[in-house]
């Protein structure tokens, strides 16, 4: 290795050590342990071939010392040749060597990164609804990207970095010491003035490079919020542009001035360097020369001393960053832990209970609720904000219990806030209950498999999402096996087909996000088909047809009902025309049922559901809710 390589690489080290000096932690440790366990073969390999290519790395400057004291004798030229012949092959078995520990190096890492990969990814998907609803997503992508490569870095540096270093270095001073002690010595004085600068170079380079980070990151976040397509939107009618642009020049200016000045403190360290390596070399040479002219040692002694010192500063430099790699290391682990560590608040049983065949019955029994707090599902260095929500906690569903019997409709009705998209959540356990208990066929939805659920209930929203992929796919996502007839087929009773079937890439046509453009209605009614598709026992529709004007809603009613037919549902709506039908409908108050019984015996009892009744159909200016409760 270069002096100058050695030189940028502790400076990279001393500059993304990290401030904290947390203690050792052990669990840490162990951990990492479990995580090189599959792989300790191959360590174990690495390790052995580390040792065998330091050995050779002190054996060439030995032979070349014995080339010139053979030279210097004058013969025999045979002994030259063989020297000559065993350096190229040296140089041979440590290239060799070099290509095998680098592969060994390589996959370990790479192995490293795919474990915790695949258990970070896992992990963070097993997460509840509110989890992904509190943290901050490119926080999470870092997590899966920068810290877990992170960790791998600090795992690969360590390993080569301590294990073949320490072989290198002792190897190379018990030889030094034996061709002279007093010119090792020498050499080793200069030492100090070779790790002290680059640790303080290292701490400056860091505040800097954070800083530098720091608006990045920023700059980053902007970018991505004001290039969206609804952010630029709301810039184009609301914003400021300029001032968005001389905030950013400001920041990218800063970003630029930090470059500047972290490449000249590099260059003069590295230059710095440079100087007192060759300094010590002067050193090796004066004092060397010096020994063999008085006879202590021979030149030949002087060419081998001077050819190991280069190989003795890389392994000392390395060696007296090796405690910032490891404490790096381990806070990259540390940071990849927390969130394996995270308990998943809704975790699905070890032994489930299968859901009974048929048609089931759903049921609420005298439940409890309120949102959890932030501490609970998140990590605060995942969250967008430090400060806890204070709502969280707050009871949203006060002793709410109903049936559906199998094959039943319950409608849910209610002003805004009363808890009816609260009651569709934990259907499908995207949060759990406080107290009480939600049943599904019977059974308590805590004791039912994840995938039970998402078989037996199915759940359409207001704003249902899209994945950027196509129409097929989106589709697919709930029912994998259904072929393109049966596509067709939902799509046809969702009121879909002839816009499918008119777009240029039919299925194919890719939605979300960023693809094809579909109408809040037409992305409702792909919701549906999906739905349709999916073919549930049990329905759950929150709003689903809120979007949708009255031809098509009308429409999609009718393919509703259709679904519906046999299944028992639960259904949020709006527009009280589409619920009469229910077999029971709930007047939910502020997280209370206040009323509950068929639509005319809700109509004849004059309460809270007739008031929203009139309110809706009768005409506007023919009524106030105050007379209409009295009347
Ligand atoms: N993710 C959430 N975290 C905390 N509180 C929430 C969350 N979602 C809804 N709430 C609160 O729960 C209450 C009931 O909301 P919701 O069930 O959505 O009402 P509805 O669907 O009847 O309009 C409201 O007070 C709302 O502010
Ligand atoms: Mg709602």
């Amino acid at each position: 290795m270069s002096m100058e390589m050695v030189a940028w690489q502790s400076m990279y080290q001393a500059a993304h050590a990290t401030e904290e000096k947390r203690p050792f932690s052990r669990a840490t440790l162990a951990r990492i342990g479990t995580f090189a366990q599959p792989h300790r073969r191959r360590i174990a390999a690495f390790l052995a071939i580390s040792v065998i290519v330091a050995a050779l790395a002190v054996a060439t400057p030995v032979l070349a010392g014995r080339v010139f004291d053979t030279i210097e004798a004058g013969g025999p030229l045979g002994v030259v040749v063989t020297l000559a012949l065993l350096i190229a092959a040296i140089a041979v078995a440590e290239a060799g060597g070099g290509i095998v520990s680098r592969w060994l190096s390589a996959s370990l890492g790479e192995g490293l990164i795919l474990d915790l990969r695949a258990a970070v990814f896992d992990h963070v998907q097993r997460q509840p609804v509110a989890f992904f609803t509190r943290t901050r997503t490119g926080a999470l992508v870092s997590r899966l990207n920068n810290d877990v490569i992170g960790a791998q870095r600090a795992f690969s540096d360590t390993l080569s970095g301590v294990a073949g270093n320490l072989v290198q270095l002792v190897l190379t001073l018990v030889v030094m010491l034996a061709l002279s002690w007093q010119v090792t010595l020498l050499a080793l004085v200069l030492l100090p003035v070779f790790v002290l600068p680059a640790r303080r170079m290292g701490r400056r380079l860091a505040s800097l490079e954070r800083e530098a980070a720091e608006h990045n990151a920023v700059m980053g976040t902007t970018m991505t919020e004001r290039f969206s397509a609804p952010g630029a939107t709301l810039i184009k009618l609301f914003g400021r542009p300029e001032h968005e642009t001389r905030e950013f020049v400001a920041r990218a200016a800063r970003v630029r001035d930090i470059g500047v000045r972290t490449a000249m403190v590099q260059w003069v360290f590295v230059s710095a360097l440079t100087l007192v390596s060759a300094l010590a070399l002067a050193l090796v040479y004066g004092l060397g020369g010096w020994l063999a002219i008085s006879g202590g040692v021979s030149s030949g002694d002087v060419v081998a001393l001077a050819l190991l010192l280069t190989r003795l500063y890389a392994p000392l430099t390395a060696l007296a960053s090796a405690r910032v790699e490891v404490m790096s290391a381990l806070v990259s682990f540390e940071r990849v832990f927390e969130i394996l560590d995270l308990p998943p608040l809704v975790a699905e049983p070890t032994r489930p209970t299968p859901l009974p065949e048929g048609p089931l019955s759903v049921e609420f029994r005298s439940v409890r609720f309120g949102y959890p707090s932030a501490d609970k599902v998140s990590l605060a260095s995942l969250e967008e904000v430090a400060r806890l929500d204070s709502r969280g906690g707050e009871e949203v569903l006060h002793d709410v219990s109903f049936r559906a019997e199998p094959g039943q409709m319950i409608a849910l009705v209610g002003s805004s806030g009363a808890g009816k998209s609260t009651i569709a959540q934990l259907l499908p356990r995207l949060y759990d209950v406080d107290e009480g208990s939600v049943r599904l066929g019977d059974v308590d939805v805590r004791e039912l498999s994840f995938s039970a659920i998402r078989g037996g209930l199915g759940l359409v929203t207001q704003d249902g999402h899209l994945f950027h992929e196509s129409i097929r796919s989106n589709l697919l996502l709930a029912a994998p096996e259904a072929s393109d007839s049966d596509i067709w087929d939902a799509l046809e009773r969702a009121r879909l087909a002839d816009l499918v079937a008119s777009l240029p890439d039919g299925l194919e046509t890719v939605v979300g996000e960023r693809g094809y453009r579909l109408s809040g209605g037409e992305r409702q009614r792909l919701t549906i088909a999906r739905l349709l598709l999916a073919k549930p026992r049990v329905v759950v529709l929150d709003e689903a047809t809120a979007h949708l004007d009255s031809t098509s809603e009308a429409a999609v009613q009718e393919a509703l009902g259709e679904a519906l037919a046999g299944r028992t549902a639960i259904v949020i709506a709006h527009r009280l025309s589409t619920i009469r039908a229910a077999d029971q409908i709930l007047v939910l108050e502020a997280g209370r049922v206040v009323e509950r019984g068929t639509h005319a015996e809700l109509l004849a009892r004059k309460g809270r559901y007739a008031e929203l009744h009139h309110t809706q159909f009768d005409q506007p200016t023919t009524h106030s809710p105050v007379a209409l409760a009295g009347s």
